[in-house]
């Protein structure tokens, strides 16, 4: 086993986004904390609705898919194609904005606890024109493994495979291939999972912390620090002293050109002016003669 150790940490910054919702970013804050395919990933947790109530109205993509992971509240997607999706607790919202998605995510709630993620993640040439589309995972959709030794997992997407025991996830199939894991890790205990050489893997403790790598070459992350892995074919995690949660995120690298204007992610300068015209004159999820 060639075991992957951490290579970089980003840490997570506080900034808002939308119309002033509070979170972190780690991947994302800037171009050098990017990891192909891997765009951006967002952390929201507050129990002050002053931090999330203004919520994400509506608002343009356009060349990546966005996934929302809700550990706890209720936000509602509503987008131009008249769709309507409840984002509720546990729960997995896997958006594709193609050639354009206009929506907006807001709180359907006035007090308590909200907390999840958004992880943007890059679409090949070949796709970033394709119409749009979004799926709603409900939490009872999700996986949840425990684990001997207590290590508990959900497995988003990809496939979760523990010394040949496989649990598949409910998002299988995409060019990018990725791997999406909540794992949680009571202190001490431990999981080791494979990750194709090549593929792009960090890690996200969200909660306690977490030890990465093999022994001698370990590290502990703490909260709010994202771990980018050296390439290998698994992984070692552990829980830290107080126990951890951390998001595992692998997938396959698409080296293309990225070029990103806001909420547009497409390869070349030329097709970033196509999408803010297209937007301006009202046609961004229009198919392209
Ligand atoms: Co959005």
């Amino acid at each position: 086993m060639n075991s992957r150790t951490v290579q970089r940490i980003i840490e997570a910054v506080p900034t808002s986004d939308g119309a002033g919702v509070k979170l972190r970013r780690s991947l994302g804050q800037s171009a050098w904390a990017r990891l192909d395919p891997f765009l951006m990933l967002d952390h929201f947790s507050t129990d002050n609705a002053d931090d999330y109530i203004a919520g994400f109205p509506a608002h343009p993509h356009r060349g990546f898919e966005t996934v929302t992971y809700m550990l706890d509240g209720h936000m509602r997607h509503e987008d131009h194609l008249g769709n309507v999706g409840e984002l509720k607790s546990g729960g997995v919202q896997w958006m594709t904005a193609g050639r354009g998605i206009i929506h907006s995510e807001m709180p359907q709630q006035d007090a308590g606890r909200m907390r999840g993620f958004q992880l943007w993640i890059n679409l090949p040439a070949a796709e970033k024109m394709k119409p749009a589309g979004y799926r709603d995972i409900q939490a009872n959709e999700i996986p949840v493994v425990m684990l001997p030794g207590g290590a508990r997992v959900k497995v988003i997407a990809g496939t979760l495979d523990v010394n040949g025991a496989i649990t598949p996830g409910p998002i299988q199939g995409l060019a990018t291939d990725p791997l999406y894991l909540d794992i949680e890790l009571p202190a001490g205990a431990t999981l080791t999972h494979p990750i194709k050489p090549g593929y792009h893997a960090f890690v996200y403790p969200f909660e306690g912390s977490v030890t990465v790598g093999p022994a001698g070459a370990a590290r502990t992350l703490e909260a709010h620090h994202a771990g980018v892995l050296t390439d290998g074919d698994a992984v070692e995690l552990a829980g830290g002293v107080a126990g951890g949660r951390v998001l595992l995120l692998a997938g396959k690298p698409l080296l293309e050109p990225i070029v990103q204007y806001g909420p547009f992610v497409m390869n070349s300068r030329e097709e970033i002016e196509q999408a803010m015209s297209d937007y301006q004159r009202g046609a961004l999820t229009e198919a392209h003669p």
